[in-house]
C-alpha cells in the first residue's frame, strides 16, 4: 500500500528518493509524487501512474538535499493528481506525506474553513499539512507543531513532514510502519526496510505514538506529549537488499522458483529427526503451555489466512486438539471469546497487515498470548507478539504470494508437529513426516524440472467467464488458494469449493466447457473427490487435473499436471506449485501486470 521515503544528508536527494520511491513500487500504488527543499524554495512534482511516469516528468535537475516522496494507494478521494502525495500548506511551509487514514478529518476540514483554509484535494492527509502550518504561524517549532497537530487526530499515521527554512524532518507514526535509517552524515526514512538496506543496515523502527526530529547526522525520538524516548537499534538482514530480479522476467516467476531453497531455510535447524519432532525455539513455548493448551487459533489474510487453515488441520491432526484458522478481519469485529490459556498463531508475509495487527491486539488486551508466523524480520506483528517463528521466505516482492505460502505452511506443520509429540502423535509417525519434510525441497525442484502442461491448462483458463476450484481436506483449503492467484492476477471470478459441497450449489454454474481445476492428491479422500470430477465431467465441464505422478487417475484430466508424491499431509507444498503457475502463465497471457495486479498492495496496511 502507499509508501514512504524521506531523506536528509549530503548527496542530491531527488535520485535517492526515486530509487527509494522504486523499491517501494511492490507494495502497490496509483500515484506518486516527491518534494524537494533546496534551501530557498521547495519543488513538487507528482503524477498518476508509475514511478517511472514520475522520473519522465522531472526536471533535468533539481537541486537539494532534503526531500520526501510518496507512493499513493487511494482510500480518500480518487486517482488523481490533486489527490497525490506529497500535500503542502496554503502558504507552502508545510509538506508532508501520509500513510493511514485520518478518521476525523471531515470535522477538522470543517475546523480549517471556518478559518478560511480550503483543501484542494479530497484526502484526509491535506488537513494536516495545514494544521501543522498554523501551529508554525503562532510560533511552535516544527516539532511542536506536529505533537500539537497529532494530539487532535482519530486514526492511523505514518508521516513524514517537510518545513521550508527548517534543516530537518519530523516523522511520526500510529499505527502505519515508518523506520529511520541513519547512515554517515544522512539519515533516511522509509515506511518499509526493502529500500533502506541499499544505504544502511542499523535502523530503528518507529512504536505507535513516537515523533521523531530527524536532522543529517543524528535523529531523537519523544512521545506526541514531548517525553523523551530511548530509541532502540535494529541491523537489518542483508538478505532484504538482494531482492533484484535478476534474469527473472518477474518477481513472481523469481520467488515461485525459489520455494525449494526458501523451504530449506525454513526448515533448517527447526527438526529434530531422531525424535520425530519440530524445534522452533523463537516460540519460547515451554512443555506446560503445550500440553496445557485447550486450543489453538490461527488469523491472517488472503494467502496467510490459508496457511492458516492448513495449519488448522495440521494441528488438530498431530496435536489432536481443537484448532480453528480465522479471517483476521472477522475475528476482531466479531468480540470473539479469548481463552488466555489457548495458543494463538498470527500468520503475515509482511508483518505489517492492519486487520492482523488489529485482532493481535484485541486478543492481547483479553490477556491472549500470540505468536508471530511471519516473514519480514522487525516488521510490526513480529514486534508486536514479541515472540514467534520467521518463516524465512527472503524478500517476497510480487503481489502474488507464492513462496511465502509454502514456508507459512512448513513452519505450521513444524509447530503442530512439537505440539503432536507433546500430547499424541507417535515418534515413528512424526519421524515419518520430519524425514517427508525435508525431502519436499527437493521434491519441488523435481515438479519444477517438468511442470507439466501448463500451457494447455491456460489455453483453457484465459477465455474463461469464471473458474470452479475444487479439492478435499487440505486440498480444499489448495484450491482456496489456487482460485486466489488467478483471480488476484488474471482477474478471472474464481470461485474454490470442498469438493463435496459442490452439489450444494456451485455445480449450477457448470455448462459445456467450464474449466475446473481439481486438486487431487493420492491421500484418504481422493476417491470422494474423484467423484465430484464424475459429477463435473458429465456436465461437459473441462478438468485441470492435478494429481501425484504415477496415479492412474492422471487419465481422467482434460489437462492432467502430475506434482511427486509425499507424505499425505504435505501435499499442499506440492499442490500448490501448478496452480501458481498456471496463474502466472494466465496473467501473462492475457496481458496483466503480474508483480503488481490492479487496485491490489503488497502490504495492506488500512483496515
Ligand atoms: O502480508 P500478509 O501475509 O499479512 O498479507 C496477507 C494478504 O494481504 C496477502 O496474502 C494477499 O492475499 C496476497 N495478495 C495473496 O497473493
Amino acid at each position: 500500500m502507499c509508501g514512504i521515503f524521506g531523506y536528509i544528508g549530503h548527496q542530491q536527494a531527488l535520485p535517492i528518493l526515486v530509487e527509494g520511491l522504486r523499491r517501494l513500487e511492490y507494495r502497490g500504488y496509483d500515484s506518486t509524487g516527491v518534494a524537494v527543499d533546496d534551501g530557498q524554495s521547495i519543488q513538487t512534482h507528482k503524477t498518476v501512474g508509475k514511478v517511472a511516469d514520475l522520473k519522465a516528468i522531472l526536471p533535468p535537475s533539481v537541486q537539494g538535499t532534503l526531500g520526501i516522496a510518496h507512493t499513493r494507494w487511494a482510500t480518500h478521494g480518487g486517482v488523481t493528481q490533486v489527490n497525490t502525495h506529497p500535500h503542502a500548506s496554503e502558504a507552502g511551509t508545510v509538506h508532508l506525506v501520509h500513510n493511514g487514514i485520518i478518521e476525523n478529518y471531515q470535522q477538522l476540514r470543517k475546523g480549517l474553513l471556518k478559518r478560511g483554509i480550503e483543501c484542494v484535494s479530497e484526502t484526509d492527509s491535506e488537513v494536516l499539512a495545514h494544521m501543522i502550518a498554523l501551529e508554525i504561524e503562532s510560533g511552535s517549532t516544527p516539532l511542536e507543531s506536529v505533537q500539537k497537530t497529532l494530539r487532535r487526530l482519530r486514526g492511523t499515521w505514518g508521516l513524514c513532514i517537510l518545513f521550508k527554512e527548517h534543516d530537518l524532518l519530523v516523522c511520526a507514526r500510529n499505527g502505519s510502519p515508518l523506520i529511520i535509517g541513519q547512515g554517515e552524515g544522512e539519515t533516511f526514512v522509509s515506511s518499509d526496510p526493502h529500500p533502506l538496506t541499499t544505504h544502511t543496515q542499523r535502523v530503528v523502527y518507529l512504536e505507535d505514538g513516537d515523533v521523531a526530529l530527524i536532522k543529517r547526522d543524528s535523529f531523537s525520538i519523544t512521545s506526541i506529549r514531548g517525553h523523551a524516548v530511548e530509541p532502540s537499534i535494529t541491523v537489518l538482514e542483508e538478505a532484504w537488499g538482494e531482492a533484484e530480479l535478476g534474469d527473472a522476467p518477474h518477481y513472481m516467476y523469481k520467488e515461485i522458483y525459489e520455494q525449494p531453497d526458501a523451504l530449506r531455510q525454513c526448515i533448517a535447524g527447526r527438526v529434530d529427526r531422531e525424535m520425530g519432532t519440530g524445534r522452533l525455539g523463537g516460540m519460547g513455548l515451554d512443555h506446560a503451555t503445550l500440553v496445557q493448551a485447550p486450543h489453538v487459533r490461527l488469523l491472517g489474510c488472503g494467502t496467510a489466512a490459508y496457511a492458516a487453515e492448513i495449519g488448522q488441520t495440521l494441528i488438530e491432526r498431530m496435536g489432536r486438539i481443537p484448532a480453528v484458522a480465522h479471517i483476521s478481519s472477522e475475528f476482531r469485529n466479531n468480540d470473539t471469546v479469548i481463552n488466555p490459556k489457548a495458543i494463538y498463531l498470527a500468520v503475515s508475509q509482511s508483518g505489517e497487515t492492519a486487520d492482523t495487527i488489529s485482532a493481535i491486539k484485541e486478543i492481547q488486551l483479553k490477556g491472549g498470548q500470540v505468536f508471530g508466523v511471519v516473514n519480514v524480520v522487525g516488521s510490526t506483528i513480529a514486534r508486536l507478539c514479541g515472540q514467534g517463528v520467521y518463516i524465512h521466505s527472503g524478500p517476497e516482492q510480487s503481489v502474488a504470494s507464492t513462496k511465502a505460502f509454502t514456508n507459512m505452511v512448513a513452519a505450521l506443520t513444524i509447530f503442530a508437529t512439537q505440539l503432536g509429540r507433546t500430547r499424541h502423535l507417535s515418534k515413528d509417525d512424526g519421524r515419518e513426516l520430519i524425514h517427508h519434510l525435508q525431502q519436499a525441497p527437493h521434491l519441488m525442484e523435481t515438479y519444477f524440472e517438468d511442470t507439466g502442461p501448463i500451457g494447455e491448462a491456460v489455453d483453457l483458463l484465459c477465455d474463461a467467464q469464471s473458474v470452479l476450484f475444487l479439492g478435499r481436506g487440505l486440498s480444499a483449503t489448495v484450491a482456496k488458494e489456487g482460485a486466489l492467484k488467478l483471480m488476484e492476477l488474471a482477474y478471472i471470478p474464481c470461485l474454490a469449493y470442498p469438493a463435496g459441497e459442490m452439489k450444494h450449489g456451485p455445480i449450477a454454474l457448470l455448462e459445456e466447457g467450464s474449466p475446473v481445476v481439481v486438486v487431487a492428491p493420492n491421500d484418504h479422500l481422493k476417491e470422494k473427490t474423484m467423484s465430484a470430477l464424475h459429477e463435473v465431467k458429465a456436465r461437459g465441464a473441462k478438468v485441470i487435473l492435478i494429481h501425484e505422478k504415477g496415479d492412474s487417475i492422471a487419465a481422467e484430466g482434460d489437462v492432467s499436471i502430475a506434482v511427486p508424491s509425499i507424505h499425505p499431509w504435505l501435499t499442499p507444498l506440492l499442490t500448490v506449485l501448478p496452480l501458481q503457475l498456471m496463474a502466472y502463465e494466465t496473467a501473462l497471457r492475457l496481458g496483466r501486470d503480474v508483480d503488481r495486479p490492479r487496485n491490489l498492495a503488497k502490504s495492506v496496511t488500512v483496515e
